[in-house]
């Protein structure tokens, strides 16, 4: 590996996996300069970090914050939150692509979103399709390294509470010992973990893109 930093760049810093991913990536002296895009302020002790108050509807005003090396997206809402589908689309699909296009311009090296498992344009659910959608827009960008993981439900600690990830987390706890062969796709993954696996191929330096399923993942972490 390189001796030379790299600079990077978040979006969705302040959510489960944003946050887990800004303590990795901040400790990890290969990087120089971190901007965070966020929407409300945040305290961020890491002088490696700085962090960027943004109208997300404007991102290309902020065009210059993008000339980094790795872009790292784990933007996300739920119907609940957005309310309408057209809401939950801009925060799911026309950020994640904007910045995307931002990324590009400025000569971007490495793009890593965070999608969901199930992601598929055809797919009868809303929420599914919207994320096939994002990867498809992404793939046809041709950008020079594109990393799209695919986790299933999400384990960790939300400041907010979602009713039906508690039920699915209880159940997936329950459930885990069956979770083998063609089920371990479905087996939930800590945010930590996927923000890990995120960190992890960022270094690796491979070119094109590429697809995690949420037990790849698992994989590609150490703890
Ligand atoms: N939950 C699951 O079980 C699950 C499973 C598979 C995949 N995923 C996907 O994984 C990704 C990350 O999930 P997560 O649970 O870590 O997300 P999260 O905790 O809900 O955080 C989402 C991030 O997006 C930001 N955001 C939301 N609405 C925004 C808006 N209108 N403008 C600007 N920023 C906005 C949030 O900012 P604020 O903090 O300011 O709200 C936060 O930083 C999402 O794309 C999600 O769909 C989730």
């Amino acid at each position: 590996m390189s001796n030379q930093k790299k600079t990077a760049l978040v979006l969705g810093a302040t959510g489960l996996i944003g946050k887990e991913l800004v303590k990795i990536i901040s400790e990890n002296e290969q990087y120089e300069k971190i901007h965070l895009l966020v929407r409300r302020s945040i305290e961020i002790n890491n002088e490696r970090c700085k962090t960027h108050i943004v109208n997300f509807d404007e991102l290309h005003k902020y065009s210059a914050l993008f000339q980094v090396d790795d872009v790292y997206c784990c933007l996300g809402t739920t119907i609940k939150k957005a309310k309408t589908k057209e809401a939950f689309r801009r925060v799911d699909y026309e950020y994640p692509i904007e910045a995307a296009k931002l990324a590009k311009d400025n000569g971007v090296e490495t793009f890593l979103i965070v999608s969901a498992m199930g992601a598929d344009v055809n797919s009868r659910f809303f929420y599914n399709r919207v994320k096939g959608e994002v990867e498809d827009s992404l793939k046809k960008m041709d950008l020079p390294s594109l990393h799209i993981f695919r986790p299933s439900l999400l384990l960790g600690n939300r400041d907010e509470f979602r009713l039906g990830e508690k039920i699915a987390e209880k159940a997936s706890s329950f459930l885990n010992f069956i979770m083998i062969g063609p089920l371990l796709p479905y087996k939930g993954i800590h945010a930590q973990k996927v923000a890990e696996a995120m960190a992890n191929i960022a270094q690796a330096n491979k070119r094109g893109a590429a697809i995690y399923l949420s037990h790849e993942i698992d994989k590609m972490t150490t703890n």
